[in-house]
C-alpha cells in the first residue's frame, strides 16, 4: 500500500514537473522565433546541447561546448539559423533565436545543461513544442455571394492532403484533396458542386477555396490543414457570416424606392407613347373620315 502511495506521489511530482517544462509556440513562415531555456542555477556551465527527440537522423540544434558552438554537428537545415539569445548567457540565459521559421520546423524541441556540478549527465530545462500559427480571418458575406476561403502555404511546400473542414458539421468535409485529386464523394452534401479550389488547381501553395452562392447556413468556422509525409497543419481558420441578402433586409427598402421609381417612369413613358400612338391613329382615323365625306 504504502509502495502504491509513494508511486502516486512519484507520478503526480513528475506529472508536474513535466507540465512545467512543456511549453508550444506557433510561428509564422518567416518568423524569428525564440526558443526559451532559462536555468539560473549555479555552476559553470560546460554544455548546452538543443536536441530534436522527434528527428530520427543524428544531430542537434544547437550545441555548444565549454566556449564555444558547433555548427558541424548541427542539422544541415539549421545552419546559419540558431544563436544565442545573450552569447554572454548571463543569469542562465540558455534560450535560442531560430531565424526565418518555416513549416519543416515544426517539431519538439528541448534543451539539455550540463554544468561542472550536475556529475556527467546534462539536465534537461525545457521542452518546446514549435508549431505553425494558423492566419485567421473574419469574412462577411451576403447569401448568394461567392466568398474566397484564404489558405496559403509557401511554395513548394510538400502537401499529401489539403482538407477544408466545418468540425461542427458531419461529415465535416467541405472540401477534400488526396492522391492528387479532390474527392467529392467525402464533402458534405451541401458543399457538393459548391466548393472547388482556384482554377481547379493550387498552383503556388493558393489552397483558398471559392465557396459558390453562399447561405445563411454557410455561417461558421472552416478550417483549412494540410498532412505532409510525417505531420499535419492547421494553416487557415476562417469564421464566415452570411447575411440575407435583398428585400428582408433593414436598408432594403431604398433598393425598393429605387425600383418603384423606374417602375412609374417606365410606366409613365409607355402610356405617353401609347397616348401618341393613339393621337396619330385618331389623326389618321379622322383624315380617312374627312376624305370619305
Ligand atoms: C522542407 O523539406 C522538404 C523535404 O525535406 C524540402 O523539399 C523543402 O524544400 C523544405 N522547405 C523549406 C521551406 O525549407
Ligand atoms: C564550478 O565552477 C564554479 C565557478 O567557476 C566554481 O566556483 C565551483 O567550485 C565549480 N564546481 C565544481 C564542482 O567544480
Ligand atoms: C474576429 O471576430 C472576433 C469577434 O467576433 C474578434 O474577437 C476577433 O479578433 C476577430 N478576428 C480577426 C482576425 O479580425
Ligand atoms: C488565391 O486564390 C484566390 C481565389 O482565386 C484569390 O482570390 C487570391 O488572391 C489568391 N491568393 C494569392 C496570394 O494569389
Ligand atoms: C443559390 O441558392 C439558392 C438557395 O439555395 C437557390 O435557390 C438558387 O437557385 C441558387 N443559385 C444558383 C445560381 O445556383
Ligand atoms: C495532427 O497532428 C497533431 C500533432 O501535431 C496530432 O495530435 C493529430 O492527431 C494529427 N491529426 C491527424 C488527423 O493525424
Amino acid at each position: 500500500m504504502a509502495t502504491l502511495k509513494w508511486t502516486l506521489f512519484l507520478c503526480l511530482l513528475i506529472c508536474f514537473f513535466t507540465n512545467g517544462l512543456t511549453e508550444e509556440i506557433q510561428a509564422k513562415s518567416g518568423d524569428d522565433v525564440i526558443l526559451n531555456c532559462r536555468d539560473p542555477s549555479n555552476g559553470n556551465i560546460l554544455v548546452l546541447r538543443w536536441i530534436r527527440p522527434d528527428l530520427k537522423a543524428k544531430g542537434y540544434v544547437y550545441f555548444f561546448r565549454e566556449s564555444r558552438s558547433y555548427e558541424q554537428y548541427q542539422y544541415p537545415s539549421f545552419h546559419g539559423r540558431v544563436k544565442l539569445r545573450d552569447p554572454q548567457m548571463k543569469d542562465g540565459d540558455f534560450s535560442v533565436i531560430l531565424n526565418h521559421f518555416s513549416i519543416n520546423d515544426t517539431g519538439t524541441y528541448e534543451c539539455y545543461v550540463g554544468r561542472n556540478n550536475t556529475g556527467s549527465d546534462p539536465e534537461i530545462i525545457n521542452i518546446i513544442h514549435l508549431k505553425v500559427k494558423a492566419d485567421q480571418e473574419n469574412i462577411t458575406a451576403k447569401s448568394g455571394d461567392h466568398v474566397t476561403l484564404p489558405c496559403h502555404v509557401p511554395q513548394n511546400t510538400q502537401i499529401l492532403v489539403v482538407e477544408w473542414i466545418r468540425p461542427d458539421l458531419e461529415p465535416e468535409y467541405v472540401f477534400l484533396y488526396k492522391n492528387g485529386q479532390s474527392h467529392p464523394d467525402h464533402q458534405h452534401p451541401s458543399f457538393k458542386t459548391r466548393a472547388e479550389l482556384k482554377d481547379g488547381g493550387m498552383k503556388d501553395g493558393n489552397l483558398s477555396v471559392i465557396l459558390k452562392n453562399v447561405t445563411i447556413t454557410d455561417t461558421g468556422t472552416y478550417e483549412c490543414h494540410i498532412y505532409q509525409s510525417q505531420r499535419n497543419h492547421t494553416m487557415s481558420i476562417i469564421n464566415l457570416d452570411v447575411h440575407q441578402s435583398g428585400h428582408d433586409e433593414h436598408g432594403g427598402d431604398k433598393d425598393g424606392d429605387v425600383g418603384l421609381t423606374v417602375t412609374v417612369m417606365v410606366g409613365v413613358i409607355v402610356v405617353m407613347f401609347a397616348a401618341g400612338f393613339g393621337f396619330v391613329k385618331y389623326r389618321k382615323w379622322k383624315k380617312t373620315q374627312n376624305a370619305q365625306l
